[in-house]
């Protein structure tokens, strides 16, 4: 039900019209507002999902929680506090009343406490944050919200503090989001919460034993608990010629900055994305909404084929092409003379403005300099402590036990950052919270969102339900008849109902998975 006016709740509403289970939209006063109710028991919350304003009338109950249907954010009926990222602040909730056969919205209601932290013995001194991503933003975020009150430090090698990446290669390029929209919390947030947020601050060595990490600039400093968190890197192409333009990647605020400042560029006419991977992808769709004639050239036969399989592969290009961009597949950039570039077939490109989205590498030089065990990745056990104790990681370097899979995964996915920094935070405090989220991941191309849950390298069937060039599809990854992966295409029930499910199928790991060796 999207209709935000809906109820009047002061008014009061029938308990007859909110059947178990549902979510009622309606409004007290100016405010939207969501009643729901669970067996005996009725809540009213904000009707608004506070990352990016997503309808929870639309969402799913899972116990006493509801969950947004864009981005699967998940929030507490009780007490509004958002206990799963990608949503970072509670919503408001408000007093309700059965008043005979009718249930009627009253006053908001103060926002809840922090819940308490751990036992303080459990409790280190000093936590220090090694990168100012996702994961090392939600991690630094919930211990402050756990009510953690020793000294909390985040080092980051970015020029700027955490930002929103995702909308790097997506509204901000496309020129829809505003600059101050970027930036995962405000100025006064790190002061205000006691967060030393040291910028341009490369650590480059960790003194295990001695509980310390170094910095490009000389200076040290102590930990009692340390998080690694330092992300990937966008792998650079080695192009032969000689270039006279630059070409761009994409990681950074200052990275996609740069790509907008190029775009607007009076020259800028014709782009070259080299890779069909996400990343160029949306770096296509978004040059394409500023106006740039825009051309893919990419090694594989259809785009994101090897993640989502060929039938999404298909309707991904040709979503793309409705809008006028050209691929040339099969093909890579072979060398680039001025402005032409020289494809591997030997056609040629002439382009005002060139960016490589050709996957990323994560960033693990500095784990492993220290001697943590590696696996293509950070290894991890269930509580994302690494092989040394007290020293975790989380985000795109950690590989962890996937109970789902029984296998170890690392995945590049922005919620999953955001939800390990917050399950770190929680096993730095002494919680012993196993991480067990099923991976979910968003892309975006124009006005066309595909949302993924679960995990499939390889599978054995897709099934598609629906139709993807209808905008209207469900394609389940199956491998010897059990789901891996649901991707979903304007069917948010389904993503967020596969998730359910995925979850309540969750069985213990092996325990051969449990422990990393040094
Ligand atoms: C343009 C773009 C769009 C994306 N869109 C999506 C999307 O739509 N959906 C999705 O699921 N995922 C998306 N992703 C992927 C997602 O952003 C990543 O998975 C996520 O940011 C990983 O979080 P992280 O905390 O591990 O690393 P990051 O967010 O990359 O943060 C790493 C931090 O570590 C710092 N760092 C690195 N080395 C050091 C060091 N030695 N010392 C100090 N600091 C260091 C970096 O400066 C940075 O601050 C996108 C990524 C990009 C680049
Ligand atoms: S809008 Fe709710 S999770 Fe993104």
């Amino acid at each position: 039900m999207t209709d935000t006016k809906g109820f009047d709740f002061k008014t009061g509403v029938p308990l007859g019209q909110i059947p178990d289970g549902a979510i009622v939209a309606g409004h007290l006063g100016d405010d939207e507002i969501v009643v729901v109710r669970r067996g005996d028991e009725y809540f009213a919350v904000g009707a608004h999902c506070t990352h990016y304003h997503g309808p929870l009338a639309d969402g799913l109950i899972v116990d006493d929680t509801v969950r947004c249907p864009w981005h699967h954010a998940c929030f507490s009926l009780r007490t509004g506090e958002a206990v799963r990222a990608p949503a970072l602040d509670a919503i408001a909730c408000w007093r309700v009343e059965r008043r005979g056969d009718v249930v009627v919205v009253r006053e908001k209601l103060d926002a809840r406490a922090a819940p308490p932290g751990a036992e303080t013995h459990a409790v280190p001194r000093s936590v220090v944050v090694v990168g100012g991503g996702a994961a090392g933003l939600t991690a630094a975020d919930m211990l402050r919200r756990l009510g953690y009150a020793g000294t909390l430090t985040m080092l980051s090698a970015d020029d700027a503090p955490p930002v929103d990446r995702p909308n790097l290669s997506k509204d901000f390029l496309a020129g829809t989001a505003k600059e101050d929209w970027i930036p995962l919390r405000s100025p006064e947030y790190y002061a205000e919460n006691k967060i030393d947020l040291l910028l341009e601050a490369r650590v480059t060595s960790i003194d295990v034993k001695g509980k310390r990490v170094r910095l490009e600039n000389g200076t040290t400093h102590a930990f009692d608990a340390l998080l690694l968190a330092t992300g990937a890197e966008p792998v650079r192409l080695s192009l032969a010629g000689a270039p006279a333009i630059p070409v761009h990647y994409l990681r950074t605020f200052a990275d996609s900055r740069a790509i907008v400042a190029a775009a607007d560029a009076s020259k800028s006419k014709r782009a070259l994305v080299m890779g069909a991977s996400f990343i160029g992808l949306e770096v296509a769709a978004s040059l394409r909404s500023r106006g740039l004639d825009v051309h893919v050239v990419a090694p594989e036969s259809e785009p994101l084929e090897k993640i989502m399989g060929p039938d999404v592969g298909r309707f991904i290009r040709r979503l793309h092409e409705s809008k006028g961009v050209v691929f040339h597949l099969g093909a890579t950039v072979a060398r680039l003379d001025g402005r032409i570039a020289t494809l591997s077939d030997g056609s040629t490109i002439a382009a005002d403005l060139a960016v490589a989205g050709v996957g990323v590498r994560p960033n693990i030089a500095l784990a492993e300099a220290a001697g943590l065990a590696i696996d293509r990745g950070v290894t991890v056990d269930e509580y994302l402590q690494t092989s040394a104790p007290g020293i975790f990681a989380a985000g795109d370097i950690a590989r962890w036990p996937d109970p789902h899979t029984g296998e170890r995964i690392r995945v590049e996915h922005w919620v999953v950052a955001e939800r390990q920094g917050q399950a770190a935070a929680r096993n730095i405090l002494g919680q012993r919270q196993r991480f067990s989220d099923v991976p979910f991941f968003w892309s975006q191309h124009y006005d066309i969102s595909i949302n993924y849950v679960g995990h499939a390298e390889r599978w054995d069937a897709a099934d598609i339900d629906g139709d993807l060039d209808a905008h209207d599809a469900v394609v389940t990854y199956m491998r010897g008849g059990r789901t891996l992966a649901v991707a979903t295409v304007f069917r948010d029930q389904a993503s967020l109902e596969a998730e359910v499910k995925m979850e309540q199928r969750f069985r213990e790991p092996p325990s051969a998975l449990a422990a990393p060796k040094g």
